[in-house]
C-alpha cells in the first residue's frame, strides 16, 4: 500500500481540505507508505503572481504540518522540485484523450463561459495530477469527492498506457474519499456549492488562519432554514445547509448523522449553532497556534521540504526511467 496525494497552495487551508482530505492523510501516516506534496506546478494554470506564490507554498506546508503531517513519519515536498512529475507528465500527454479530459467537470466549471482563454494547462491539468500519482506507484489517493473524476481518468491514463505498450508499469490508483459528509464540505452561504478557496465570499468558508471570533461570527451567519433539526437523517432531504451544517459537526466530533441529530432534534439553529462553533474552535485554535511556531523558523519548514524532495526524487526514478524505456525514449 502506498498512498499519495497533493494540495495546491493557492489560499489557505479551509474546513473543506481539513475535514475533506488533510485530516485522513494524517490519520493514514501511521499505516502505510505516504507521500505528500504542495502542487505548486498545478497553480501555474490560473494567474500567477510569483511572490504570493513563493509565500503559498512555505505557508501551505507549514499549515500540513500544524494540522498533524508528520514529516518524520510522511515524505511532505513540493511538486516542483521533483522534475519526474513534469517529464512523466508529458509522457502521458501522448496517452490521455482530448474527450477524456473535456469531460471533467472541473475544467468545464473553472474555464467557465470562455475556454478558449482559458490556459492549456488548466484543460491539461488532470494529466499532470495522474501523474502526480502513477510515478509514486500510489494504490491509495485520499482525496475530497471533487478529485473522484480525475482520479478515474489517472486509473484510465494507467490502464492505456500499460496496454498500448505492453507492460505492467504502472499501479492502478483507488480514489479514497472518506465516508459521511466530510467527503463533500458545502460552503456556509450556499448549500449546493462546496466550500472553496475560489469563492469570492469570505463569509462561505471557514480557514485554518480564522480567530475563534471569525469562526464563531462566519457560523452565526451561515445560512440556514426556520425549522428546527429533524430526528430522521432522512429529512434533512431538501435542506442542504442544514444537512452540511450537521455534517461538519458529525465529522468534527467522529459521530454519525443519527447521533447528532439524537441529541440536537427538535431545536433550532439558536442552539445549534454555539455548539458547533464550540467544535470547530476546539479542534482549529490548537492548529492555528502551532502554524504560528512553525512560520517563525522559515529555514526549517526549507530543510523539511527539501529533504521529503531528495527522497521523493529516488523513489520517482524507477518509474520514470521505466516510462523513458516503454515508449522508445531511453
Ligand atoms: P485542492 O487543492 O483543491 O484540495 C486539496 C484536497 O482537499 C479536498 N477538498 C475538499 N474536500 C471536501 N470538501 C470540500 N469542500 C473540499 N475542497 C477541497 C480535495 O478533494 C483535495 O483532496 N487537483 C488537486 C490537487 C492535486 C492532487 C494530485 C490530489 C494535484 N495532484 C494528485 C491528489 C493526487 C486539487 O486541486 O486539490
Amino acid at each position: 500500500m502506498r498512498v499519495v496525494s497533493g494540495i495546491q497552495p493557492t489560499g489557505g487551508l479551509h474546513l473543506g481540505n481539513l475535514l475533506g482530505a488533510i485530516l485522513r492523510w494524517v490519520r493514514m501516516q501511521d499505516e502505510a507508505e505516504c507521500l505528500f506534496f504542495l502542487a505548486d506546478m498545478h497553480a501555474l494554470t490560473i494567474a500567477v503572481d510569483p511572490a504570493e506564490l513563493r509565500a503559498n507554498i512555505r505557508e501551505m506546508a507549514a499549515a500540513l504540518i500544524a494540522s498533524g503531517i508528520d514529516p518524520a513519519k510522511a515524505t511532505l515536498f513540493r511538486q516542483s522540485a521533483v522534475p519526474a512529475h513534469a517529464e512523466l507528465a508529458w509522457i502521458l500527454q501522448g496517452t490521455a484523450r482530448i474527450g477524456w479530459l473535456e469531460r471533467m467537470t472541473q475544467f468545464k466549471e473553472k474555464g467557465g463561459k470562455h475556454k478558449e482563454r482559458s490556459s492549456v494547462g488548466l484543460f491539461t491539468y488532470p494529466v499532470l495530477q495522474a501523474a502526480d500519482v502513477l510515478l509514486y506507484q500510489a494504490t491509495h489517493v485520499p482525496v475530497g469527492e471533487d478529485q473522484k473524476q480525475h482520479l478515474e481518468l489517472a486509473r484510465d491514463i494507467a490502464l492505456k498506457f500499460n496496454n498500448d505498450f505492453d507492460v505492467e508499469l504502472f499501479a492502478l490508483p483507488e480514489p479514497f474519499i472518506g465516508g459521511g459528509t466530510a467527503a463533500r464540505v458545502m460552503s456556509l452561504r450556499d448549500g449546493k456549492a462546496k466550500m472553496s478557496k475560489s469563492d469570492p465570499s469570505e463569509m462561505s468558508r471557514i480557514h485554518l488562519t480564522d480567530s475563534d471570533e471569525d469562526i464563531a461570527q462566519k457560523i452565526r451567519k451561515a445560512r440556514t432554514d426556520p425549522e428546527p433539526l429533524p430526528e430522521d437523517p432522512a429529512l434533512l432531504d431538501g435542506r442542504p445547509e442544514a444537512r452540511n451544517l450537521v455534517g461538519i459537526y458529525a465529522a468534527l466530533t467522529g459521530e454519525s448523522i443519527e447521533q447528532v441529530l439524537a441529541r440536537f432534534a427538535g431545536q433550532g439553529f439558536g442552539t445549534f449553532k454555539p455548539a458547533l462553533a464550540d467544535a470547530v474552535i476546539a479542534m482549529l485554535s490548537p492548529l492555528r497556534r502551532r502554524l504560528d511556531e512553525l512560520r517563525a523558523d522559515p529555514a526549517e519548514l526549507e530543510r523539511i521540504l527539501e529533504s521529503g524532495a531528495e527522497r521523493a526524487r529516488t523513489l520517482a526514478a524507477p518509474t520514470l526511467a521505466n516510462a523513458y524505456r516503454a515508449v522508445g525514449l531511453a
